[in-house]
């Protein structure tokens, strides 16, 4: 028997699906849940065998993310891209924790110099929302998304300390049904009991935990000694809420019993993590309102237009339903049925079903008192523990090549040394042909002397050359056989969130085929596309992790 994974866990917990969903919303959401779990690819034949559907069903919906801009169709493989982090970033931003807190968690790691983490409960696991790495040689560490089972870590005994009798039931049955944790792909299962010591093993396992939670409540903080793998430890204590007082989110640092053994943490670790959770509860306290981002606009349009260019390619419903879960955000954390039909510029009704499907699918749960729809963490399954830990040239190297292929000519990312005075080249994308450039990744030239470097070094503070005061101006830089006779190269900026300059594209030709004007009016144009698609994906992947740039 398959191992049983989170998707059929829902299902099954959910048994029916109501009579009002959106079928097409199910079956896209459940092949953006395949494509995350199998770490963000898989075939179009393996996503029909994943998820039951036919052919002709897999490749209506995989176009239809295509167009979202969520999956991208790579050789014979269907790609999660950058784009579908929209919806895990529309709960993070409605959340808001990871923007208030996430800062003091990064200057606790830094000041540790371990890994610190920060968590949310989801139903009977933890789910992470912000991760400060350490890179170590003795280390696990998870991924913003990454959903663990309870008793398996520190946070857990803490949430717990809030659980209901309902909540308590339905961990027991989890356990029950899945002793092994199968459904947590993030943690290694737990070894095969020995013949006929399953029930002894897993009550001893219940029992401990029950344990941890009671000392949870009693210290206010608490432990993981090696509960997912052997040398990983952690400490955690509650960020509480100011209003409500419950925990909102769980902070923990995160080390190697190398390092520190789980028996001293308490002492060497726990009280800096203390001072940084009391700092938060103050950032908390005193957080100014959010600013309510715009609402998305012109959805109904958008849809319209991609069906009609389409047709029966385009599943207009599985579009419509996936851009209700991008109507919240920040100060839009909870919003009513006419909310959210107002911000998409869906009918009530269409609204209403897309809400229902997403309650039901455990992506959106309404308060009853006044129907007021939240996002759940489980918006984070569809994409963000595969697509949090890349890397700018990762992320740019489909789009180099998309640009090469359509100029014909080798297209390159590349960053400025630390001291400025050279580019090193990150990623690229070669053509064929007899005389054609090739510069490998990892190799660097003076910065000067290259299109690359110039527009780079166009974005300095203080006075520039006037060389330099014009390629600032006009957004780009040409090389003209400085570096290499024959060598004529056009390049543009890649800017971060904040607007600087952190990598550069270009397209390199020879002399004898292209013009300096030839290049500046038919490369230019298709590199500054390519920039912005780089950009968008950076921006996206950033909101809310950390992307290295080389
Ligand atoms: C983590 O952040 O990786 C982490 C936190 C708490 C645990 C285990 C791992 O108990």
């Amino acid at each position: 028997m398959p191992a049983m994974t989170a998707v059929d866990a829902d299902t099954r917990a959910g048994a029916g699906v109501p009579a009002e969903a959106v079928g097409p919303l199910v079956r896209g959401v459940g092949v953006l849940r395949r494509l995350a779990e199998a770490g963000g690819t898989l075939s179009p034949s393996a996503l029909e065998r994943a998820t039951g559907l036919a052919r002709s069903t897999v490749d209506r919906i995989t176009a239809t993310l295509a167009r979202m801009g969520y999956v991208r169709l790579d050789g014979r493989d269907v790609v999660l891209t950058p784009g579908v982090l929209e919806l895990g970033n529309a709960f993070l931003a409605a959340l808001r924790l990871p923007a208030l807190l996430g800062a003091r968690a990064d200057a606790l790691a830094d000041e540790l110099d371990e890994s610190v983490s920060l968590a949310v409960a989801d139903r009977d696991g933890v789910r992470f929302i912000h991760q400060a790495t350490r890179r170590r040689a003795l280390s696990v560490s998870f991924r913003i998304g990454d959903l663990l089972p309870a008793e398996r870590t520190a946070p857990g005994a803490l949430f717990a300390t809030e659980w209901t009798e309902r909540d308590w039931a339905r961990w027991r049955t989890r356990r029950a049904e899945d002793p092994r944790d199968t459904a947590f792909p993030a943690v290694p299962p737990r070894p095969e009991p020995a013949p006929g010591t399953a029930h002894a093993t897993a009550d001893a396992v219940d029992a401990a935990f029950a344990d941890r939670v009671r000392a949870a409540r009693r210290d206010g903080w608490a432990l993981d000694d090696q509960l997912i793998e052997p040398g990983l430890v952690a400490v955690s204590a509650p960020v509480r809420d100011p209003r409500t007082g419950r925990v909102a989110c769980v902070a923990s640092v995160v080390s190697h019993t190398s390092r520190h053994p789980a028996a001293e943490l308490p002492a060497t670790l726990l009280p800096r993590l203390r001072t940084a959770v009391e700092a938060m509860e103050a950032d908390l306290r005193t957080a100014p309102p959010p600013e309510p981002g715009p609402a998305p606009a012109g959805l109904a349009t958008w849809t319209t237009a991609s069906k009609q260019e389409l047709g029966r390619d385009f599943v207009e419903s599985l579009a419509r339903g996936l851009t209700v879960l991008t109507a919240f955000g920040e100060g839009r954390p909870a919003l009513s049925l006419t909310d959210v039909a107002r911000a998409t510029g869906l009918s009530r009704a269409t609204a209403r079903r897309a809400l229902l499907t997403h309650e039901h699918l455990g992506l959106v749960t309404a308060a009853h008192e006044d129907r007021a729809f939240t996002l759940t963490p489980r918006v984070l399954d569809l994409g963000f523990p595969p697509l949090s830990r890349t890397t700018l040239p990762r992320l740019a190297q489909p789009h180099l090549r998309a640009l090469a292929d359509r100029v014909r000519e080798p297209a390159a990312l590349a960053v400025l040394t630390a001291d400025g005075t050279e580019v090193q080249y990150t990623a690229g994308a070669a053509t064929s042909g007899v005389l054609t450039v090739r510069i490998p990744v990892g190799a660097r030239l003076p910065a000067a002397a290259t299109s690359l470097g110039r527009v780079l070094l166009a974005d300095a503070d203080g006075p520039l050359s006037p060389e330099l005061t014009q390629v600032r101006a006009q957004g780009y830089a040409l090389a003209d056989e400085e570096l290499e006779s024959g060598l004529r190269s056009v390049a543009v900026p890649v800017r971060d969130r904040t607007g600087r300059a952190v990598a550069a594209v270009n397209v390199a030709t020879h002399a004898a085929r292209r013009t300096l004007e030839d290049c500046v009016q038919r490369l230019l144009p298709a590199l500054r596309a390519t920039a912005d698609d780089i950009q968008r994906d950076l921006h996206q992947v950033s909101r809310f992790t950390k992307v290295p740039t080389t």
